[in-house]
């Protein structure tokens, strides 16, 4: 690939910025002086800029506890969106949510830049599961733990087997789903006759949201957090 792209795509600096330095002589490619930004590197290049080693990444991995307000999209055109929570450092990513949370949904959303990987995590034979929390207006009970685990049938699909734990206060439960269509944890509440006044996902597959973060915060994932999803 080219060098700006390489540099740019290290979080470094933009392409324009790399021209800059590379008239500046600021840039080497394994050792030699880079003349042109239109000069072509390998991905194990050995880049530096001002004498430092850059680390090349394609794909970025970022954790956000979604608060409510914000729309899971790039652009909207009434509400805030959430890749306005990503940090500059992040911009020339151009990552996307993984999926969708509703916009008065809290909690565990993944941003990316890899279609792959999103594909993987949304795609309803993939069978990763979505564990969460809700709060009901009224109290859930026994035989509706059967019937979530029965699965339901609605208009446009049907729900799988899904898991309800009730809590020891009964308006507090957790939800495991194995899709992720449109209003499906507050229309199988509805199903059993309780509505939805709170939920925030707490799980996808194997990743557990950081309780650390605070609402509107990001971090990177972990390489063994990648692994542990990829391992559902
Ligand atoms: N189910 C819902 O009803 N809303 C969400 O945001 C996610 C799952």
């Amino acid at each position: 690939m080219r060098i700006d792209k390489y540099i740019s795509g290290c979080g470094y600096a933009s392409r324009k910025e790399v021209k800059k330095l590379v008239k500046q002589g600021k840039v080497t490619v394994d050792g030699k002086i880079c003349e042109k930004a239109e000069e072509q590197v390998q991905e194990d290049s050995v880049v530096t800029v001002d004498g430092e080693i850059l680390n090349y990444r394609e794909f970025v991995y970022l954790m956000l506890n979604k608060p409510q307000g914000y729309v899971s999209a790039v652009f909207d055109k009434k509400y805030p969106v959430v890749t306005e929570l990503v940090g500059e450092e992040y911009a020339h990513f151009e990552v996307f949510p993984v999926g969708r949370l509703d916009i008065n949904t809290e909690g565990l959303l993944i941003l990316t830049n890899d279609g792959q990987f999103t594909h993987e995590m949304t795609s309803p034979k993939k069978n990763v599961y979505k564990r969460y929390f809700a709060v009901l207006d009224k109290p859930m009970e026994d035989s509706d733990v059967e019937e979530f685990a029965n699965g339901m049938e609605f208009k446009e699909f049907t729900a799988k087997s899904a898991k309800l734990e009730i809590t020891d206060n009964p308006c507090e439960v957790y939800i495991e789903i194995a899709e992720g269509k449109f209003h499906q944890v507050k229309r199988m509440c509805e199903r059993v006759g309780k509505t939805v006044t709170y939920l925030k996902r707490v799980a996808i597959g194997g990743l557990k949201l950081d309780e650390s973060l605070d609402l509107g915060e990001i971090r990177e994932l972990t390489q063994i957090e990648i692994d542990t999803l990829y391992k559902k």
